[in-house]
């Protein structure tokens, strides 16, 4: 049964992709900083592990409800650097940002002996060839497992200038080149395929590294090195995301989500939602959507309010293209949208997915044909025909660990779509959004959600 109502006001954990970013590209400029995460979560916790490891972090306090981090970075004037602290051996966990990006700042920092970075079982059966090649190129040696974790990373530096011609759409990819391409010999350029997530080139520029980004070309004169600079990192969109559409499905829905990231690649999202007739209002903080080009001094990330209400019907959509990989995490919520919406949606040039934490194309579409939805498994995505069913049908969701996968089923139940759901593993929303089961009963009233069975009622 659906919660009677969702009402309230969700304060998101920090940015996933900034957090980790904000972290390592301080550990490797010159001078300290505080970086202010709230709510950090386990893929953020493992980038955080893996500097105290190699020894950027000075300190780490709770003060006013967020964890306060202050490193110092090993980077001098001309040069990024980080630290050549003892870890020889780094546990990435399930974060695969954590151990993309590590691979290109180790990449140009040479050392005594390689670094070994380690994955879980999921981040392990994930490709690591697509970072190792391209920074094995530029002069690094990085040995993978037959094309996966564990990595083994001995640094050179300079590194080679070049340039690089991406084959996927990958911001970690691009993430893990741009870093290693701030200790080459001359200007890198990098093309993906189709614009990805800047948090990378933004935060480098706001700490005064050249590096910029003109459509799917991101450009670095190398080499080059940084400022630490303290800073806060807003709420997760793709977090956010969770209640953009469970109140958008949901009959009586008025939620207010406080400062949200509303960096414009990641804002898709809001426009696909709109499209299919979500009631969401943005509410701009400091920096205004239409002028996030721009750094300001305080924050190189533009964030503000969202404000989300009960859809009158929502519309099915067809999603394809460059577009895809904006939406890239947010696509299983959308799944659980498109359900919900009158006739057929589909999704397609979503390859990706299968590469991610776990094989979500199989998961999403196993998981809505138990909810008695009429989808298929495409190639590069899903097919379903979405409306109201007359009897939403209980539904027992085996994560294989997958946060976005726990996180978009429980939206399910909790806006109607499903029956009761049962959640296995429900500790893996941590990876992403620690207190997800929290926030969850905070919102819906008579809805009981317990973290123990990861039951949504
Ligand atoms: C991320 C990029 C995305 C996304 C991941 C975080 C990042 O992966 O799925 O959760 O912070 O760079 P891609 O490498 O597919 O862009």
């Amino acid at each position: 049964m659906a919660a009677g109502s969702l009402r309230g006001e969700i304060r998101l954990p920090s940015d996933k992709s900034i957090g980790h970013r904000a972290l390592l590209f301080n550990a490797m400029a010159s001078g300290s900083a505080e970086v202010s995460l709230s709510r950090p979560g386990a893929d953020v916790l493992s980038t955080l592990e893996a500097l105290r490891l190699l020894g950027a972090v000075e300190a780490v306090e709770e003060r006013y409800g967020s964890v306060l981090v202050t490193l110092r970075g090993a980077g001098g004037p001309g040069a990024a650097q980080l630290p050549a602290g003892g870890g020889e051996r780094i546990e990435c966990g399930n974060s695969g940002t954590t151990m993309r990006l590590l691979c290109g700042a180790l990449a140009g920092r040479p050392g005594v002996s390689p670094i070994e970075l380690f994955g879980d079982v999921s981040l392990s059966s994930r490709p690591m060839e697509r970072v190792a090649g391209p920074l094995r190129a530029m002069g690094a040696e990085v040995v993978t497992t037959d094309g996966h974790a564990p990595l083994r990373v001995f640094g050179r530096r300079p590194l080679r200038r070049m340039h690089h011609d991406l084959r996927v759409a990958s911001a970690q990819v691009l993430g893990a080149i741009t870093v290693a391409a701030l200790t080459a010999d001359g200007t890198t350029t990098i093309d993906t395929p189709a614009e990805t997530r800047d948090h990378t080139e933004r935060l480098l520029a706001w700490l005064g590294a050249p590096v910029r980004r003109e459509g799917t070309r991101t450009t670095i004169e190398g080499p080059a090195g940084m400022q630490a600079r303290s800073l806060t990192v807003p709420g997760d969109l793709s977090s956010a995301a969770a209640w953009l559409v469970a109140a958008a499905l949901h009959p009586d829905a008025e939620l207010r989500l406080p400062g949200v990231s509303l960096n414009p690649t990641r804002m898709a999202i809001v426009d696909v939602l709109r499209e299919m007739g979500a009631d969401i209002r943005v509410v701009s903080g400091d920096t205004s959507r239409e002028s996030a080009g721009a750094p300001s001094s305080a924050s190189p990330e533009p964030f503000g309010d969202l404000i989300v209400r009960s859809a009158t019907s929502l519309r099915p959509i067809s999603l394809r293209g460059h577009l895809v990989a904006s939406l890239i995490d947010e696509l299983p919520l959308i799944a659980v949208a498109m359900a919900g919406a009158n006739g057929v949606s589909e999704l397609r040039d979503a390859a990706e997915l299968r590469v991610k934490e776990s094989d979500r194309i199989a998961q999403v579409v196993r998981h809505l044909v138990a909810m008695g939805v009429d989808a298929e498994e495409l190639p590069d995505g899903w097919r379903l025909t979405g409306g109201r069913r007359s009897r939403p049908v209980p539904l027992a969701v085996a994560t294989g660990g997958d946060h976005r996968i726990g996180i978009a089923f429980a939206v399910a139940a909790l806006s109607g779509s499903s029956g009761e759901a049962t959640i296995d593993q429900p500790a893996c929303v941590d990876v992403s959004y620690p207190g997800f089961w929290d926030d969850l009963e905070s919102i819906s009233g008579p809805v009981r959600a317990s973290a123990g069975a990861g039951a949504v009622r």
